[in-house]
């Protein structure tokens, strides 16, 4: 496997008012553009076996509720913390409101960052907080400097998101390769 061309690429999103679900089909069309072609499903109607059919999983995951999980996600947590995800590569994008929510911007995606640690896939898509502005997020580095994935707020920035999909696919995509090289 050298390349995401070759992999066999998943895309699992949870919502409760769609974003994450159109973010998704963005990601998924800019990978169509690269000849990828991408298995996007609900966490509502992943098992297992989901895991075992793909090489390399995308996973949206929007914040509610001042720092809370999107409830479908939460209700996996026992599914997703009995995997092991070794050999798997995993990449992750949040989504949350930075001026709305500034306290807890993006903090579930660092509750799915740490499952994902914890059942050992391999972490790539990194993202740095350049050009967003919030106090305090469990979605990001202690020092700041980066978000454990993709950092989309369709409330406040939603005229930068096609551009940073854009950006972060091509960047997921050579250190996919780049991963598999080494
Ligand atoms: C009541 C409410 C609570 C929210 N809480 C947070 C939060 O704690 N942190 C955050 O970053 N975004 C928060 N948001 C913003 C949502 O995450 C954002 O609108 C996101 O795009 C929703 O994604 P979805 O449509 O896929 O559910 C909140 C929004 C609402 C309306």
């Amino acid at each position: 496997m050298s390349n995401l061309a070759q992999a066999r690429v998943g895309l699992i999103f949870g919502t409760d008012t769609g974003n994450t679900e159109d973010v998704g089909e963005k990601i998924c069309d800019e990978l169509a553009t690269m000849g990828i072609s991408v298995d996007m499903t609900n966490i509502t109607d992943i098992d297992e076996s989901y895991f075992e059919r793909h090489d390399f999983i995308i996973m949206g995951i929007p914040t509610w509720d001042f720092g809370g999980i999107q409830e479908d996600w939460e209700d996996q947590y026992g599914m997703l913390n009995s995997l092991d995800l070794s050999g798997k590569t995993v990449a992750l994008y949040g989504l949350g409101d930075q001026l709305g929510y500034g306290d807890y911007f993006l903090d579930a995606m660092g509750w799915l960052h740490e499952i994902m640690q914890k059942v050992n896939a391999n972490m790539i898509g990194y993202w740095p907080t350049v050009g967003y502005d919030f106090e305090a997020s469990l979605g990001c580095s202690p020092d700041k400097s980066h978000f454990f994935g993709l950092a989309i707020d369709e409330d406040q920035q939603f005229e930068q998101t096609d551009a940073r999909v854009s950006h972060w696919v091509k960047q997921i995509s050579e250190e996919y390769g780049a991963d598999q090289a080494a």
